[in-house]
């Protein structure tokens, strides 16, 4: 019963019905014609045979004549009778009997000289007979149908046996068929099933470049990606763990200091204590954030609001830590643009670019924030001079935890978390982010927005 579930089996049964089915049909076509032609065969070397003792009759009708043509078909399996007009039997072959007498009796009807078959049931009737007039009588010829019926069924005998050899051929041709094309699929069946219980290791054997293929390789983009996640998870669930500890092995630390002697400086353990209750609550929102965008939860509110005075709010919100580092940052953007999105994740982005493009800037440099519609597109462009992310860096600076420089930014205060956010959130408006840079030439954070976000206002609106 199993069986019937496979996809061989019901390849096999479709292809097996429809070759069986063509079989058939020509073997039908082929046996019908070709018994009717045997048939026709007979029922003119009769007529042939009829029609020249007929002729011979015709030239010599003498009672020598009639009596040789007797002669001549008594060794034959053929019967002749010759007849007066009135139907009289002048000589015959070999004795009448029932049947033939029935058929001699018969009224000949309408007959040219070419003479005529006047019984053709050679299924049924004991005798085919056909009948050639000359100008005294009648030549009656006579066939027994068994020999035609010997005839015919001795070539359904070898009909049947080419019907069975196809039948089993085809049957094997199919079998064997089946299983070749469905080995690949079934093959990639039990790979997945490895897979999907953990085991990487398999090979899928399907190389080629038709549909299956194309699906063998689906199947392994699937199984890396699947595997990438994996690591991913263990590796991101590594990462928090460590990323928790630390903050809180110096609360815990500094804590112990100010609780052991209440006279020393206990405001600077205190602000420590209090700096880093903060970064893990921070770190704690952002993974809260993400969660959130993991599982697909997260919601964007997107409405439309003037751009440029956004981005003047942000910058006048960073101000003050810019100016601590003489990092001055030029705002250009037209006047009339209004944006489509949700306020407060948008704000989230640009204050994470900004605040990267200044934390990894040196002191005195600049950053460009410009929105401006390149090649049809619109692109809010964030530009610095910093230090650059290392070439093999570049690719992997969205993925969460992913620091460059992992002692040096962590100085700095920075998660890692900061890129795998702005990504989600500028994913979540269908929008795009590219990143390119040069080390010690500074970074270029591109997002590319989507064409019916942005609306420029024109004069005549306002
Ligand atoms: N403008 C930039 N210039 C140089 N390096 C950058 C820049 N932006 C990001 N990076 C590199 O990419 C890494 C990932 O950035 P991301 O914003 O995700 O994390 P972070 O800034 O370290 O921490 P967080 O933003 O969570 O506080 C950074 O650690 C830094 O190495
Ligand atoms: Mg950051």
């Amino acid at each position: 019963m199993k069986y019937l579930n496979h996809i061989s089996f019901k390849i096999g049964l479709i292809f097996f019905v429809i070759m069986i089915d063509l079989e058939g049909f020509i073997i039908y076509f082929l046996h019908q014609n070709i018994v009717k032609e045997r048939v026709k065969d007979e029922f003119n070397s009769l007529l042939l045979r009829g029609n020249s003792h007929r002729d011979v009759l015709e030239q010599y009708n003498d009672a020598k004549t009639i009596h040789h043509v007797a002669v001549m078909e008594s060794k034959s399996d053929l019967i002749v009778i010759v007849l007066t007009k009135s139907k009289k039997n002048i000589i015959s072959s070999s004795p009448l009997d029932q049947e033939m007498r029935k058929i001699v009796a018969k009224p000949i009807g309408k007959v040219t000289h070419k003479g005529k078959i006047i019984e053709s049931d050679w299924e049924d009737k004991k005798y085919i007979a056909s009948v050639s007039p000359f100008k005294d009588g009648y030549v009656y010829m006579f066939k027994n149908t068994s020999q035609v019926q010997q005839l015919i069924s001795q070539m359904n005998h070898h009909f049947w046996i080419a019907g069975l050899l196809a039948f089993g051929i085809t049957l094997v041709m199919i079998i064997l068929l089946s299983h070749i094309l469905t080995r690949p699929l079934i093959n990639m069946k039990e790979a997945t099933k490895k897979i999907t219980k953990g085991d990487l290791s398999v090979e899928i054997p399907v190389n080629s470049k038709d549909e299956l293929g194309q699906l063998a390789d689906s199947i392994r983009t699937l199984a890396r990606e699947w595997n990438h996640l994996r690591r991913e998870r263990s590796e991101f669930l590594a990462s928090i763990s460590h990323e928790l500890r630390t903050p809180l092995t110096y609360i815990k630390g500094y804590a112990d200091i100010a609780r052991k002697n209440s006279h020393a400086d206990n405001g600077t353990y205190l602000n420590i204590i209090y700096e880093e209750a903060n970064k893990l609550s921070d770190m704690i929102k952002n993974l809260f954030d993400l969660a959130k965008m993991d599982r697909n939860s997260f919601q964007i509110q997107k409405q439309n609001f003037p751009l440029l005075p956004m981005l003047e709010q942000i910058e006048h919100k960073l101000s003050p830590a810019f100016q601590n580092k003489n990092v001055t940052l030029t705002v250009r953007c037209k006047k009339n643009i209004l944006l489509l999105a949700d306020p407060i994740r948008f704000e989230q982005v640009i204050i994470n670019l900004l605040d990267n493009a200044y934390k990894y800037s040196e002191p005195h440099s600049h950053i460009h924030l410009n929105v401006k519609k390149e090649e049809g597109i619109w692109k809010l462009i964030i530009k610095d001079n910093g230090k650059g992310i290392p070439k093999e860096d570049l690719p992997y600076i969205f993925e969460r935890f992913y620091r460059v420089d992992k002692s040096r930014t962590r100085s700095l205060g920075g998660t890692g978390l900061g890129l795998a956010i702005v990504k989600e959130i500028i994913e979540a408006h269908g929008w795009e982010i590219h990143a390119y840079s040069q080390e010690g030439v500074g970074t270029t954070m591109e997002i590319w927005l989507q064409g019916g976000d942005i609306i420029e206002e024109t004069a005549a609106r306002r």
